[in-house]
Parts: structure tokens; sequence; C-alpha cells
């Protein structure tokens, strides 16, 4: 960052004014440093959701907002998606650039053999109800992972992060995996290291000790590609909790846990289970036909119900992860011989209604990623309530890129946001006959 060559001056109305510093990024809006404010004026800023507030300076994730792009490390995320693997992705997210042939080969290597979770870990899970969610089966099991590895715990040592950050994307799969074979009450599959980080996912998800599994190349590609397109997303909601809750100086795996918890919300990773359930919903009550009507209701502000899948905070045009994620979706359905499921055909009828509705286009309301990625999952014999596990086990390495990236920034301080205060003023406390 740099300093630019204006800067903002705040005037107040009994005449007095303070000049703030104003910094160019690389790209995207300059910022005016608000840091010494409240030194000089005793007030703070107002913005509730951080409508106007970068809270970090950070070099992974770039997202134009209005051309609807998205750049990992300067890298467009349509090129990473055609021409790389996640754990390319993942290598480029955590190392700042893309690896050549021997680190590749290197990285590999070491997060597939990293993928065996601590042989306890399964006695741990048995102490959850077989129909507990999965999100909050895999809160408490990445949160458990810092009872198991005690050597990795330090945040301000760069050994024990990088040693967390290869068990932590390496392991997530298992969990994840383990989360769902405990819950359907099958065998847990043991990871394999011959293959690839998708292809051992599917294997551990659906393969049975009574037969022989195949892994099925279109489907690894698909799996591949969600991991790929859910990586990072800069300073949304779960990663913003992860870099507060790893400000304080708590271990790697419970800043990850607090990323899980808060990526499990309907408005950010529960979105694609809950846009599936709304296809499913509208499907049960008549599916295309009744397509208008439930635009009618979404469009009625009384009535609280969001298309599921539509609108982004940032993304004020087509999410570009929801472009790669339909290709994907038709060719998932086509090696499946599903190119009739009908709630394809329904999300493809709404989104064609919504693109066109004057509602919808007013608000720059677009399809996002999860629009399409509950397609995908169910057709490849993921449980809806599996969906948000998986964008965590995606996310795990944005997560781990932007708490390692605040660790080493010297600016880096505790996250302590402050308030506008509305309640009481002090009094003092009646004796109980008088309350
Ligand atoms: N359906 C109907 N109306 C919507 C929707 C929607 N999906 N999204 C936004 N709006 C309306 C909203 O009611 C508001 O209308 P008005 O101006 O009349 O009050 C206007 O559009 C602006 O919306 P907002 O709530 O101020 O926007 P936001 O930036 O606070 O919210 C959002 C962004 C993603 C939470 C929201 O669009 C939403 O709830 N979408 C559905 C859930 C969803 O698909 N979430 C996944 C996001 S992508 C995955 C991820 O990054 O986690």
């Amino acid at each position: 960052m740099r300093i630019a060559e204006n800067k903002a001056t705040l005037s107040f109305s009994n005449g007095t004014s303070v000049d703030l510093p104003v910094y160019h990024g690389h790209m995207g809006p300059d910022v005016i440093d608000i840091r010494k404010l409240y030194g000089q004026t005793g007030m703070f800023t107002y913005d509730p959701g951080f409508l106007s507030t970068a809270s970090c300076q950070s070099a992974i994730t770039y997202i134009d907002g209005d051309k609807g792009e998205l750049l990992y490390r300067g890298y467009p995320i349509e090129q990473l998606a055609t021409q790389c693997d996640y754990l390319d992705t993942c290598y480029l997210l955590l190392k700042g650039d893309l690896p050549n042939l021997k680190e590749r080969q290197d990285f590999h290597k070491i997060i597939i053999s990293h993928t065996m979770v601590h042989e306890q870990m399964q006695f741990f899970l048995r102490g959850f109800r077989r129909d507990a969610h999965p999100m909050a089966v895999l809160t408490g099991l990445v949160g458990a992972l810092s009872a198991f590895y005690h050597d990795s715990t330090d945040i301000s040592n760069p050994e024990h992060r990088e040693i967390a950050a290869v068990r932590l994307i390496a392991q997530m799969p298992t969990l994840v995996a383990m989360a769902y074979k405990y819950g359907v009450g099958e065998p847990y599959v043991y990871p394999r290291s011959e293959l690839s980080y998708a292809g051992n996912f599917l294997r551990m998800m659906f393969a049975i000790p009574s037969e022989d599994y195949r892994v099925n190349p279109v489907l690894e590609r698909a799996l591949d590609r969600i991991f790929i397109l859910h990586a990072d997303h800069e300073q949304n909601a779960s990663t913003s909790t992860v870099r507060l809750c790893g400000s304080s100086g708590t271990n790697p795996f419970a800043a990850i846990a607090a990323g899980v918890a808060c990526l499990w919300g309907p408005a950010h990773g529960g979105a694609n289970e809950a846009c599936l359930n709304m296809l499913e919903d509208i499907q049960r009550q008549g599916g295309i036909a009744k397509v208008g009507q439930f635009i009618d209701q979404v469009k009625d502000k009384s009535s609280g119900i969001k298309l599921m899948g539509f609108g982004h905070r940032v993304y004020k045009n087509y999410d570009p992860r929801a472009k790669l994620m339909q290709d994907t979706c038709n060719e998932v359905l086509s090696e499946l011989g599903l190119e009739n499921d009908p709630l394809f055909k329904l999300a493809k009828q709404l989104e064609q209604i919504a693109l066109e509705d004057d509602y919808f286009v007013q608000r720059k309301l677009y399809p996002n990623v999860d629009f399409y990625s509950g397609i995908v999952q169910r057709a490849i014999g993921v449980p809806v309530n599996l969906f948000t596990g998986i964008f965590a086990l995606a996310r795990t390495v944005g997560w781990v890129a932007q708490l390692n990236e605040m660790i080493g920034d010297p600016e880096y301080k505790i996250g302590r946001p402050r308030q506008l205060f509305t309640g009481s003023v002090a009094r003092n406390v009646k004796p109980i006959e008088q309350r």
C-alpha cells in the first residue's frame, strides 16, 4: 500500500477539521486511514456490516464486484479452475505463487501423506448423536484437532503455523467424510495416498468395504473445481471471523473452527443447502409451473422469502464462480445421464425469470456460486446437509492463508471494534421490592 497524493479532510460544523491519510492499494478503491480519528476527535466511525470498511490489508484475493472478477494472487478464477487443480490453488494461496513442477510434487506429497487423522478422533466422534448436523460435528472436530496436535498450536511460531496448515488442509476431507459415514452408520474409509485430493475424498465418502470403488474422473474433476471455486473469497464473514478469532493469539485449529461455525449460516456457506431445499420445495409444490408464484413471494418483502443462491454483498454482476459451476453442472449431469434433472431445469427457469425481472435487475441480484453447486453435489451423491461441510473443507486453505497473512502483518493487533451505545445510562440497583 502507498500513501495517495490526496488526503481526506473531515470537517465538522463547529469549524474544526481533521486530515486523514488516504492509501492506494494495487487495485480497488482507495482507503481512508481512520486509526487516529478517535485520538484526534474522540469519535468513532459507525459501519455495521462493514459496508465501507476495509478491515485489513491483504495480498491474497481480489474481487471486482462490478465486473464480476475474482483473482487469487492475481490469477483469474477461470484460468485456475480450468488449468490447475485444487492443491495447486492451495499452494498459490498459501505461498503467493503457483508451484513449479518440483514444488508441486513436494506439496502434493506432503498433503496427501497427512490425510489420516489421529485414531482417537473416531472415539471423539462417537459422542455425537448420529443425526447431528454435519456442521455441528465439524465445528467440534476441527476445534478438537488442537487437543490432538499440541506441537502445532503456537500461532506465533512459523513452524507450528506451517504444520497446522498442512494438517488442516490434509485432514478436512477425512473429517468431513467421517462425519458423513458416522451419520449414515457406515464404517469409516481410510484415505489412500495414491489418489488425488478430490478422488480420495470421493472414495472416503462413497466406498464401502464390501465392494471395490473406482473414482469417476468426471466427478473427481467436478469436485476439484468446487474446491477451487470455494478456496478463498477475501474478507467475507467466516474469513473475518477467523482473523478476529486468531487475533487474540488463539491456536490455528480453534480459529478455523470459528470459521466453520460462521460459515454454517444460511446467508453465507449455508446458502447452498438452503438453495437446494428451496428448489426441492418449489418442485414439490408443482415445479416450473409455480416459478412465477414463487418469484412474486420473493418480491413481497412481508413474506421474508429470499431467492437463495442469488445476490451477493460484493458481486453486483454475475458471480464468475456461478458460470463455472453451471458448466460443471452440465458435465456432471450429462456424465450421470441426468440431463433432464427436474431441479436443474427448475433452477435454469428461475435464473432466467429473475435475470429479466425488474426487482432483481434494479438491485443487481445475480446468481452466486451456490445457485448451481447444490445441484452438482446432489448429483454426485452428497447429501444436502453436507454441502456446507464441503464448502468448509474447500475454504480451509483460504482461512489458513488469511490467518497466516494477518499474523505476519507488522500492523496486526487484536481485533476490538467499538460501539455506539444506545442502552441505559448509569443507574443504581433498587431494592427488589421497589423494582
Ligand atoms: N432474494 C431477494 N431479495 C434479495 C436477495 C435475494 N436473494 N438478496 C438481496 N435481496 C434484496 C434485499 O432484500 C434488499 O432489498 P431492498 O433494497 O428493497 O431492501 C436488496 O436486495 C439488497 O440486499 P442486502 O440484503 O442489503 O444485501 P447484502 O449485501 O446485505 O446481502 C446476501 C447479501 C448474500 C446476504 C443476500 O443477497 C442474500 O441473503 N442472498 C441469499 C443467500 C445467499 O445466496 N447467500 C450466498 C452468498 S454467496 C456464498 C458466500 O459467499 O457465502
